[in-house]
């Protein structure tokens, strides 16, 4: 694609996420961020640590971390713009497999994910794109709980 990646966002660590870091922070060398509840996987050697309301900037964009455990303890989104990285948190017309805490992650999606504007784009780590608006509408999960 021509372009020089320099900041390689974690969602969490599960290896169909991450699989790939060791060859990525090698060919570019560039740090890996990560919530500070998520284990470090292997691969990279300059982890960034993030917590729930932190912000980055990348050229003009600013990524606001947003904590959303409960597929794992430590995963975080990442917002930009009007663009939100879910990683296996929600994924359009399902929601992700509570690996640390079903409360959590209940709480993430309905306190943290659906409050953000329904125009937002959520692209997850599996499947198609959705938005806030569709999936307050139509996730079976999810339909009548966040108004
Ligand atoms: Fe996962």
């Amino acid at each position: 694609m021509g372009v020089r990646p320099n900041r390689i966002l974690l969602t969490h660590a599960h290896p169909d996420h991450s699989g790939g870091l060791g060859e990525l922070s090698d060919a570019f060398d560039c740090p890996t961020y990560i919530d500070h509840n998520e284990p470090k996987p292997k691969g990279s050697r300059n982890f960034k640590i993030v917590k729930d309301g932190d912000e980055l900037t990348l050229g003009k964009l600013r990524i606001s971390c947003i904590e959303t455990p409960g597929h794992t303890e430590g995963g975080v989104s990442y917002l930009i713009n009007q663009t939100l990285l879910s990683g296996d948190v929600i994924f359009a017309g399902s929601m992700g497999r509570a690996n640390s805490s079903w409360q959590d992650l209940f709480n993430s999606i309905t306190q943290k994910v659906l409050r953000l504007p329904d125009a937002t784009g959520i692209y997850p780590g599996h499947g198609p794109a959705t938005t806030v608006g569709q999936e307050k509408e139509h996730n079976p999960f999810f339909i009548g709980r966040v108004n």
